[in-house]
Order: structure tokens, then C-alpha cells, then sequence
């Protein structure tokens, strides 16, 4: 006899429907390979007279009616922002419900809160599809590698930015027609500021350091950029000598410190990561059992990460009271710039004579030095490209306000990491 496994839902938008999707598609496959029967019995939406995937009397808009619902084991939360999610996720998992979620922005700022509320009451949190979608990422980090110490993880966290460079480098798209593309395909919401400005990558970020590294981490702790910033000519000239830019997402341990940081960053060509195109993501962790790990595949969209929601779900109906330890400590020094790294430079030059002597005898002075630089000059006015051996982020920000200081600029210069 199959266990059978009362759902309720909290959202009904891309990722439930999806659920609901997987769940009437494939219900009998998922029974026979893990002996657990599913049924949905609730879903929390708030607008009415919209299409929906179910029976009108299984739509409620009372949440009560999900969270205090006698037949329901588990509660899925996929409505997304912080209240009344979380205030929903606490009061399911006080009400002795098992609970998914999908939403990292709460993970982020209030997983310890979460998690202690799930402890208290013996109950098990779900959480894959928050970071990477439909890749198995947590359950790998929290299970399959949990043997190992891990010093590093790199990836690209957010599908968005990544469609976005992706395009402006395959069809020499601008910003503003990539972004537009994203929208069009469903890839970007109507207002992309989560995604391009690097906030939602960092939520995933705060979320794979608390469970990787056991440490409490906020939004100050880490450095963050977005990609707002880069212009087709940098992803021109990058491919020109030789990389790719990618949205990525670094925590690092330097000693006795880590340091987190979200922003664009040069690829070479040959980096497994500089393959990764379009939405999809992809994160690479060293251990010290395993040695380096790739993880890629689909990070978002409705039923990869449906299909990551109900593997916790499946999960929780296996083991009610188990589940991942989420125990991250305060202790944790966070160092904001990581010691030394390549750099390409971008200043915007109008076309007088000695600039782009000054912009090297600058660089130069805080110890600099350069291996690739390139002009691109149109009548009067261009940009000056320029790739630098290693250096530290001290000594390029110091080079960088003294050239704004002593060189007419059309614009603000750029810097970018390149990856080692
Ligand atoms: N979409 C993805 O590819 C993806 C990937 C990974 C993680 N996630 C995460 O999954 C979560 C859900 O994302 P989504 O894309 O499915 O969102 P969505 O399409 O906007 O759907 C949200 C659903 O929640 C309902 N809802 C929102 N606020 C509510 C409230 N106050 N009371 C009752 N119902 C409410 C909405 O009701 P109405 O239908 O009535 O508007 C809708 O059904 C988010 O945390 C997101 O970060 C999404």
C-alpha cells in the first residue's frame, strides 16, 4: 500500500502549477519508484476569476485553510517575498505540517528563524528549489558531499543576467534589447532589478553559505554588483582576448575569513563556467574528499523547479522528522576583498593627446602592470580597454580614482575580476 501525501500549497503561480502539472502527469511514476501517493488538496491564491490548473473547490483564499487543515502533511510555500511567507512557513510548521519552500529571499534573511521553528516542532524544511532550481544542488552539498570540508564554490546563480550577457555576446544585442528578450521568453520579470542587480543571486548565495560553510551571512556581509553596467564593447573586446562575462556568485575561505562576493566577471574561454549559457546556471565546489564538482542544468522555470519541490516533498514523506541541519554560527569574519586577482579595465576617453600615457604611468604607480590594452577610438571619442597581471583590489581602486582624477572621462570606468 502506498503512503499517501496531503499537499497544501501556498501559491498557485509558475512553480505550483507546475506542481500540479508534474503531480497529474507523472503521480503514478513518482508512486511506483517511491511508494508514496501524492494528492493536493488546497491552494492559497489571491486573485480571483484566473485560470487555474485546479477544481475550483480546491482554491481557497484563506490561508487558515491550508496551514489548519486536518488531512494536509505538508505545506509548500511557492507565493515568494518575505511576509506573509515566512509568517505562513511558521505557522504551518507550528501547526505540525512539514513544510517546502521555494523562496530564497526568506531563506536569506530569516532561515535561522525558520529552521529553529521546524526544530522545535520536530518537523522537516524543505528548501532545493530555492537555489539552482531544478539542479540537486542542496541535496548534493547537504548529503552526497557531506563528507567534505569545502573551501570554495563559484557559480551562476541567476539564469536572468546570465540570458542577458548571454545574448548580448551571441547577437551583439544592447543591454535594453537582451533585457527585453529575457522579459519576452518569461525569463525576467517586469521589473529585473532582483536579477540584474545581482540581489536574488545573493540571496542564493547567503543561502549555500549558511548550509555549506555553517555561517551566519546578511546582504553586508558580501560584495555585490550587477550587470547593469556592462556595455557591448566589453563583451566584445573580453572575447577578443580570449573570455566571457558571466554573473557570478564566489564564496571563498581565506584563512580564518570567507569572502562572498556577486558581480560580472571574465571567463576564459576553456573555464567550464564560460560555457554556460543562457538560463541556465551552474556552480562548481571543491571538497576536500572529492576534489572539484560541476553541477549544471536549468535554475529556474516552472517544472525544473517543481520538480526539485517535490523531491523535499518526497523527502519529508520518507523521513517526517529528519532533514538538513541548519545550524550557522555567528562567529565568521567576513573579508571583503579576496587577495589578488586579473583585472580588465575599461576607461570611456575622449581623443586627446597623452591619455591613454597617463591612464599606464597611473597604473603603473600603484604597481600595475598590463598584458593586454586595446583603443577604440571613433572621431573624437572612445574607450581604452586594458587587462591587467594580478593586483589587488586596493591597489586598482586607488589607480582608478587617480586616472578619474587626472584624465577627461566620458562616463564612470569600469573594472571587472577575471577569473583565475
Ligand atoms: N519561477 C521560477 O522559475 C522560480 C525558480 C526558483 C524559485 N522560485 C521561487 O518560487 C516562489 C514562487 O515563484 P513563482 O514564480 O511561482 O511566483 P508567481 O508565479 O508570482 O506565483 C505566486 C503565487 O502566489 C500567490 N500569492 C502571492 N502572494 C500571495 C498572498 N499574499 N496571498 C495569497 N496568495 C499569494 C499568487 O496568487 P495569484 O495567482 O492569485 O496571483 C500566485 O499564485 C518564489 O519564492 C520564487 O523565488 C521561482
Amino acid at each position: 500500500m502506498p503512503t499517501v501525501v496531503r499537499l497544501g500549497l501556498l501559491g498557485l503561480g509558475t512553480v505550483g502549477s507546475g506542481l500540479v502539472e508534474i503531480v497529474s502527469k507523472s503521480g503514478s511514476v513518482i508512486e511506483s519508484k517511491s511508494g508514496v501517493r501524492l494528492e493536493i488538496v488546497k491552494a492559497l491564491v489571491k486573485t480571483k476569476d484566473k485560470p487555474r490548473p485546479l477544481e475550483s473547490d480546491k482554491l481557497t483564499f484563506d490561508p487558515d485553510e491550508v496551514f489548519y487543515h486536518p488531512e494536509i502533511d505538508i505545506v509548500v510555500e511557492v507565493m515568494g517575498g518575505i511576509e506573509p511567507a515566512k509568517g505562513y512557513i511558521l505557522k504551518a510548521l507550528e501547526s505540525g505540517k512539514g513544510v517546502v519552500t521555494a523562496n530564497k529571499a526568506v531563506l536569506a534573511q530569516y532561515g535561522t528563524e525558520i529552521f529553529e521553528q521546524a526544530k522545535r516542532h520536530g518537523k522537516q524544511l524543505g528548501f532545493e528549489a530555492s537555489v539552482c532550481g531544478g539542479i540537486p544542488l542542496i541535496r548534493a552539498l547537504s548529503s552526497g558531499m557531506i563528507a567534505n570540508d569545502i573551501d570554495d564554490l563559484v557559480g551562476i546563480l541567476n539564469g536572468t543576467s546570465n540570458f542577458i550577457l548571454t545574448r548580448m555576446y551571441k547577437e551583439k544585442l544592447s543591454y535594453d534589447e537582451a533585457l527585453a528578450m529575457a522579459q519576452d521568453r518569461g525569463f525576467a520579470e517586469a521589473d529585473p532589478t532582483f536579477d540584474v542587480e545581482g540581489i536574488d543571486a545573493a540571496h542564493k548565495l547567503i543561502v549555500l553559505t549558511e548550509l555549506t560553510f555553517q555561517t551566519k551571512a546578511t546582504l553586508e556581509d558580501l560584495e555585490r554588483e550587477g550587470i547593469t553596467k556592462i556595455d557591448p564593447i566589453d563583451i566584445h573586446v573580453a572575447d577578443e582576448f580570449g573570455f566571457v562575462i558571466k554573473p557570478l556568485a564566489v564564496a571563498k575561505r581565506t584563512g580564518a575569513s570567507l569572502n562572498l562576493r556577486v558581480h560580472p566577471t571574465l571567463v576564459p574561454f576553456e573555464h567550464p563556467l564560460g560555457a554556460v549559457s543562457d538560463e541556465f546556471n551552474a556552480v562548481m565546489v571543491r571538497g576536500d574528499a572529492t576534489g572539484e564538482m560541476i553541477f549544471h542544468g536549468k535554475g529556474a522555470g516552472s517544472l525544473p523547479t517543481a520538480s526539485a519541490v517535490l523531491s523535499d516533498i518526497i523527502e519529508i514523506a520518507r523521513n517526517p522528522t529528519g532533514g538538513i541541519i541548519w545550524n550557522p554560527a555567528a562567529s565568521q569574519r567576513f573579508e571583503k576583498s579576496e587577495g589578488r586577482t586579473r583585472y580588465y579595465l575599461r576607461f570611456p576617453i575622449e581623443d586627446r593627446p597623452g591619455v591613454i600615457g597617463r591612464i599606464a604611468t597611473s597604473l603603473g604607480d600603484h604597481g600595475i602592470s598590463i598584458t593586454h590594452a586595446l583603443a577604440k577610438l571613433d572621431s573624437s571619442a572612445g574607450n581604452v580597454m586594458i587587462v591587467t597581471h594580478e593586483a589587488s583590489e586596493s591597489e586598482v581602486n586607488a589607480a582608478m580614482v587617480d586616472i578619474a582624477a587626472t584624465v577627461v572621462l566620458r562616463g564612470e570606468p569600469l573594472s571587472l575580476r577575471i577569473l583565475g
